[in-house]
């Protein structure tokens, strides 16, 4: 028999929602995104987000399932993000959840917002299965998990202080680039000199695998008050690319040593920085000349969206995951 899943999505600027047949075949996928509206304040605004979350959610539930060619009665779990994220933006989301699954009588399934970036590649590869390493870089995590299982996750690696994505969008604004600014970062990239600024590769002290991204941050932003300050004219393409090849230098050799201690022989990306061309080009090039196969996920599902969360819900439905009335939005919670 085959599973379908609704996934709902609300924990940050995008509410989304789709229908998962099975885990992997995606029958809907819609999202209504914000960040247009975020744009203005240069970073998203918690209360406007729960706010458009709380316009949008019904209607982006009732297309996922139009296009799904669902009703209720089709759906045998209601999987939705309850952490982490910003607390108003969840809360909306996991109310209608549950408010949806008790008047329909359907199983209720909370899902981790990373195990639903995890998830992603689930959908773009069928032959990928646990056990593997997976880099998680978005605008708020910065993780090197070992996927044990489609439900059981161990933390190797996390970010000292900045998350990559953050990293990105700093650098972006000093650049003049709007929110959400990695995009831009990666697109000025492409016609810069990666070598003309030189930029320190913090060390993390004790922490093998741990990323910082603070010193390089500031390090851009120095540079570019001190050009700003002399009138010197900025080199904006070669330092967006100068940046982004030390980001990336920083999430894929850490990804890589902890690959060679775990013996893996499977490195999947996830999350928006998944998205960032230098990324995906590095971690082929280094896995390739290791023999690791790379899982990447198709531009369309590094960000957030509501696909991850009916396929990661999917696993957790089988796992026998299930959450009642009782359920509550947590703003920070490990994935362990
Ligand atoms: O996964 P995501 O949509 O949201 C979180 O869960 O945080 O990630 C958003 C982050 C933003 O910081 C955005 O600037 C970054 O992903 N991003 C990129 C690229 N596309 C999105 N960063 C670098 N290069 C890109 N091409
Ligand atoms: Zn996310």
């Amino acid at each position: 028999m085959s599973i379908k899943i609704l996934g709902i999505e609300s924990s940050c600027d995008e509410t989304a929602a789709s229908v998962s047949l099975d885990g992997r075949t995606i029958l809907s996928d819609v999202v209504a995104s914000q960040a247009e509206e975020h744009k203005k304040f240069g970073g998203v605004v918690p209360e406007i987000a729960s706010r458009r979350h709380a316009e949008n959610i019904y209607s982006t539930v009732q297309s996922a399932l139009a296009k799904a060619d669902c009703t209720l009665s089709d759906i045998d779990g209601i999987a939705v993000t309850y952490a982490p994220g910003l607390i108003g933006a969840l809360l909306v989301g996991t109310s209608f959840a549950k408010g949806l699954a008790m008047a329909a009588n359907i199983p209720l399934v909370p899902v981790h917002h990373i195990a639903g970036h995890i998830s992603s590649n689930y959908i773009a590869h069928p032959d990928l299965e646990p056990p593997y390493l997976c880099l998680v870089a978005s605008g708020g995590h910065s993780l090197i998990v070992e996927v044990k299982d489609y439900t059981s996750f161990h933390i190797i690696g996390r970010t000292r202080d900045d998350a990559a994505g953050e990293a990105f969008d700093k650098c972006a604004r000093v650049l003049g680039f709007p929110y959400p600014g990695g995009v831009h970062v990666d697109k000025a990239a492409q016609t810069g000199d990666p070598c003309k600024y030189k930029l320190p590769m913090p060390r993390v002290t004790g922490g093998e695998f741990d990323f910082s991204f603070s010193g390089l941050k500031t390090a851009v932003i120095n540079l570019a008050h001190n050009a700003e300050q002399k009138g010197e004219e900025l080199d904006k393409a070669s330092l967006a690319a100068s940046f982004q090849k030390t980001a990336a230098e920083m999430l894929v050799s850490r990804t890589i040593a902890a690959a060679k201690l775990y013996g893996a022989k499977k490195i999947a990306v996830a999350g928006g920085v998944a998205a960032n061309s230098e990324v995906r080009r590095l971690m082929e090039h280094e896995c390739g000349k290791r023999g690791i196969k790379v899982y990447l996920p198709p531009i369309s599902l590094c960000g957030d969206n509501g696909s991850m969360i009916a396929c990661q819900g999917y696993y957790d439905f089988l796992a026998g995951k299930r959450a009642d009335e009782s359920l509550n939005a947590i703003a920070t919670l490990s994935l362990e």
